[in-house]
């Protein structure tokens, strides 16, 4: 695969396209910072050996167990370890099982069937998860590897999610120089740094192969970053078949990469506009100051204000948390969930008196927790209050007349048969939540919920969860500050 060549060699690193387009524009630093990251991300010739041996150990071993509970089926390595795109230290094994097309649609009881056979047979520790799509989660040697079973089908005519994958894995191969494989990892590391890397929904951001066919299309990371971060929207088609016009109306994306493997298929769909957003602002950032955090980033270096401190600077604000206490499911189940639950409450916010300033989600140890911040912490709500009717007892007439007079902004009045008043009351942002929630499903993700206004009681969940830190981050929403000069000035 690698043709003989030192994959680590800085004069291969040297001739790298990004390194070239650098020195060409006489940017020292830039180079430099590129380099670094090459020295970390490329493995070794001595971790390529070991990591292909365990891509082999790992295939023959699921290829004895599938000849034994007599299954036809194929085993292929996928993913960043079958294309060579994998970061060094950072290795998934995507383990495919291929099937022949299930007879029924109803197929996935009998890939659980046949996952939990494999799992009784070999003495790996799994873990059978549900995505999408049923798959066998396995502990070996110190990796993790994902045994995923799929069906071979025509890339344009799949039945499961996952049946696109091998056909992308033999395009990439076939198509991916071993110099651009350095330059997929370049990319991949900086979107992993600045918080983009990653198709599942907790992210939206991109996926592996995603940044291949980038970097294809662009030719190097630098071209990709510099192209990209310019673009209000993106339209990147390697089938040349598809106007953008034509394309936009299909796919309702700002982000389309068309996948070469299946016309009708956008590859980035998952793709966040906030994710992007961000994607674009930490480009540009990057061009014109290149550091290496960019792509590992140090833990934010203001210091987590002390409690004291932070419940004060809370109490002056209008924040207030929603505890969704979390079932045992996968990720991509309960973050999906959550995301909906948040748009929803984002909506009705907006619409309200309360009015929204910022919401967002943090993953707790036990729960996901959405974080409001509004102007206003209650509002006043006139609530119109009906009485009895003037055929009830002259008594009971007088005696709700006396217990609201006093509270009451208008009244009593009378309406059709009935007394009536008008009062003020205040409606808590709590209450008005509590009231809300109550009504959302909470199924399959949640068993419950909690809503937290209290600035003490935040904190203490806070560290309760082990997310202080990032609530920190939360509030203040200063990150972006980290990767600015102090200037704050594009001239260096
Ligand atoms: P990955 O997310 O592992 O990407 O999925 P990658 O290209 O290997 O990149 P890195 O280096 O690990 O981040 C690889 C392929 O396997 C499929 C994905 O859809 C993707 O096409 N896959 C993997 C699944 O469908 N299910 C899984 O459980 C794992
Ligand atoms: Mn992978
Ligand atoms: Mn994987």
């Amino acid at each position: 695969m690698n043709h003989g060549k030192p994959l680590k060699d800085s004069d291969t690193f040297f001739s790298l396209p990004s390194i070239q387009l650098a020195l060409k524009k006489e940017q020292k630093d830039m180079a430099n910072v590129l380099l670094k990251v090459l020295e970390k991300v490329v493995p070794s010739e001595d971790e390529v050996r070991r990591i292909k041996n365990l891509a082999k150990k790992i295939k023959s071993k699921l290829e004895r167990i599938l000849r034994d509970i007599g299954i036809q089926a194929f085993v292929e390595i996928e993913g960043s370890v079958a294309k060579g795109t994998w970061i060094s230290g950072h290795v998934d094994f995507d383990v495919f099982i291929l099937l022949p097309p299930p007879k029924t649609r109803n197929y996935k009881p009998m890939l659980e069937e046949l996952l939990n056979k494999i799992a009784k047979k070999t003495d790996w520790s799994t873990q059978i998860r549900y995505a999408e799509h049923p798959y066998l989660h396995i502990w070996i040697d110190n990796y993790e590897a994902d045994i995923v079973p799929a069906f071979k089908t025509p890339p344009d005519n799949i039945v499961s999610a996952v049946d696109r994958t091998p056909h992308h894995t033999r395009y990439v191969r076939s198509v991916l120089s071993e110099e651009l494989k350095n330059e997929v990892r370049l990319l991949k590391t900086f979107l992993r740094g600045i918080g983009a890397y990653g198709a599942e929904i907790k992210v939206g951001g991109f996926s592996g192969y995603s940044c291949e066919l980038l970097i294809m299309h662009f030719g190097s990371f630098l071209r990709t970053i510099e192209d990209l971060s310019k673009r209000k929207r993106i339209f990147i088609d390697p089938t040349n078949t598809w106007t953008p016009k034509d394309a936009f109306r299909k796919f309702n994306h700002f982000f389309i990469l068309v996948d070469p493997v299946d016309r009708n298929r956008n590859v980035t769909s998952a793709l966040r506009e906030e994710t992007f957003s961000r994607m674009q602002l930490m480009s540009k950032l990057f061009l014109v100051h290149p550091t290496i955090k960019f792509f590992f980033p140090e833990p934010t270096i203001s210091y987590p204000p002390k409690r004291e401190a932070l419940i004060d600077g809370i109490s002056k604000r209008n924040i207030c948390i929603i505890v969704l206490k979390r079932k045992n499911i996968s990720p991509d189940v309960y973050w999906g969930q959550t995301f909906k639950i948040m748009h929803r409450i984002r909506r009705l916010l907006e619409r309200s008196e309360y009015s929204l300033l910022f919401i967002d989600t943090i993953e707790g140890k036990s729960s996901m927790i959405i974080l409001i911040e509004t102007k206003f912490r209650s509002i006043p709500t006139p609530r119109k209050i009906v009485g009895p009717p003037t055929y009830a007892s002259i008594d009971n007439i007088l005696s709700f007349i006396n217990k609201y007079y006093e509270k009451s902004i208008a009244g009593p009045w009378i309406e059709k048969s009935r007394i009536v008043f008008l009062v003020e009351e205040t409606e808590s942002i709590d209450d008005f939540l509590h009231r809300y929630v109550s009504a959302v499903k909470l199924e399959p993700s949640f068993h419950s919920f909690e809503i937290i206004s209290n600035p003490k009681k935040i904190i203490e969940y806070i560290h309760k969860e082990n997310v202080f830190r990032k609530f920190c981050e939360i509030i203040s929403r200063r990150w972006i500050l980290e990767y600015l000069e102090k200037n704050y000035s594009s001239t260096s």
